[in-house]
């Protein structure tokens, strides 16, 4: 298989961004970020359009976006949490999950960084939010990454089953 781009997947907070961003400098591929590519494309934060517009509603602009990006190859492409949930992540994608427990991501997020999370807000519902998407996470993913360790001690196992695949 000869992948188009490789696509970071995982919870939110367990780093897709922070390794997306060093991972694609390492690899000479372009970086894009969908919750930040949906922000400017609105002009809105997302805690502002889940708020004026509603969750379905960035759901459907994740899917839009993640097709839009797709349509090029190459880079790599940070998703938000639930992207894989609602949305179908085009094939030729090479999925990676990052998977980091609960307590490790919540202990990794600053107040300002769960602020910009309203599916953070209640650490309960968070919480189950967690388990139930778990096993879909799993399921897509082509490779797993234990990221319960500092993204620069687990960035190069990532690094090098990348290097092993065919990736334009
Ligand atoms: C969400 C994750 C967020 C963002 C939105 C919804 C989710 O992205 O897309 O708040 O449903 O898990 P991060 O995973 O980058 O925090």
């Amino acid at each position: 298989m000869v992948y188009d781009n490789i696509v970071l997947i995982g919870f939110m907070g367990s780093g897709k961004t922070s390794v997306g961003k060093i991972l694609a400098r390492q690899l000479f591929k372009d970086f894009v970020d969908v919750d930040s590519v949906i922000e400017e494309e609105q002009n809105a934060s997302v805690t502002d359009i889940f708020k004026s517009k509603g969750e379905a509603y960035f759901r459907g602009l994740e899917q839009k976006c993640i097709d839009e990006l797709s349509k090029k190859k190459g880079q790599v492409i940070a998703t938000g949490g639930g992207l894989p949930i609602y949305s179908t992540i085009p094939d030729k994608s090479l999925i990676v999950y990052i998977d980091a427990d609960f307590d490790v991501i919540l202990g990794r997020l600053p107040k300002k960084e769960r602020d910009k999370r309203p599916l953070l807000e209640d650490e309960t519902r968070a919480r189950a939010l967690f388990s139930e998407r778990i096993d879909t996470y799993k399921e897509l993913a082509v490779f797993t990454v234990d990221a319960n360790q500092k993204i620069p001690v687990f960035i190069h196992v990532i690094r090098d089953f990348i290097l092993d695949q065919r990736v334009l």
